[in-house]
């Protein structure tokens, strides 16, 4: 059965005996508000470790918004029994006080990428995950670590500290789970209107449009059709859509380049949104 545990300490005495007879761990930290992305990187996670702990944590640290915070979905009953079906074994549901006892004013060292993108839009965004998932990551000290590729600038930033503290965790980044219609699953969605829901259907067409003429257009004119796409739709205001180097985040020219992804963020709505496509 799943097991609840809400403090570090009782979290470190149940995991103790496990890693004593050398049994794999993995960790998938949410903030909660499971969908089938969340269960798709619980599956995967069964695959690679012989206990797969998710963390549900919804951490102020990273809302760079004090109204998303609040309005952060937050079903426990749905998430419980989403995590019992995946078979999940352990769930640790700490408070805010357990994770941060006292004020914190310590930064990680991200690199440049940092400040793109998201880390322009959500100033600080990515110091507040790093600083919760390097918690979670002392508090359980996992074999491995699953993130979904839907959050990808996140996947680089967590590879980024990892290698900076050489922890001894190995992070695998899922692919992104998306709705029959294309739209990427998110905690988010829920937020959207009916009319919110078809409009940001644009956001997977024009990463996909991208995708699927790569091989015969130049980036600058994949750039202006998918822009003209996303501008064209009603409720949609683009933050940025970009192609980029999927390790510098920088804008990429060269499009032998082995790692090339498109990257976007537009608000829907009231609702912001981010999704993404690797072209190569
Ligand atoms: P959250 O948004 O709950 O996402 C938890 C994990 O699920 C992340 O790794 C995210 O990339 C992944 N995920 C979300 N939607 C997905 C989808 N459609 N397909 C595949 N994976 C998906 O990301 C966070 O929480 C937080 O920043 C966290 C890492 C927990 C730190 O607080």
């Amino acid at each position: 059965g799943l097991k609840v545990i809400n403090t570090i300490a009782a979290l470190k005495s149940l995991l103790e005996p496990i890693k004593l007879v050398q049994q794999k761990i993995a960790l998938v930290p949410t903030m909660g508000a499971l969908h089938k992305g969340h269960v798709s990187l619980i599956k995967i996670a069964q695959q690679h470790a012989d206990v797969v702990v998710c963390s549900i944590f919804v951490n102020p640290t990273q809302f760079t918004d004090p109204k998303d915070l609040e309005k952060y979905p937050r079903p426990l009953e749905h998430d419980m029994k989403m995590l019992q079906e995946a078979g999940c074994n352990v769930v640790f549901m700490p408070s805010v006080t357990e994770m941060y006892p006292e004020p914190e004013e310590w930064h990680i060292d991200l690199g440049p990428a940092e400040f793109l993108l998201e880390g322009e839009f959500r100033k600080g965004h990515y110091q507040g995950v790093t600083q919760i998932v390097k918690k979670l990551f002392d508090a359980v000290s996992p074999d491995v670590a699953f993130f979904g590729q839907k959050d990808f600038q996140q996947v680089l930033m967590i590879k980024n500290m990892v290698a900076c503290f050489n922890m001894p965790i190995q992070i695998v980044s899922c692919p992104i789970i998306r709705e029959d219609d294309g739209l990427a699953m998110s905690s988010r969605n829920i937020h959207l209107s009916v009319a919110d829901r078809e409009n940001a259907l644009i956001l997977s067409r024009a990463l996909a449009y991208v995708k699927d003429n790569f091989a015969n257009q130049t980036i600058p004119m994949l750039l202006e059709a998918a822009k003209k796409l996303i501008n064209e739709t009603p409720g949609v205001e683009l933050d940025y859509f970009t192609i980029a180097n999927g390790e510098t985040l920088l804008p990429e020219e060269d499009k032998d380049h082995h790692d090339i992804v498109a990257l976007v963020a537009a608000k829907v709505g009231e609702t912001r949104l981010i999704d993404n496509m690797i072209l190569n």
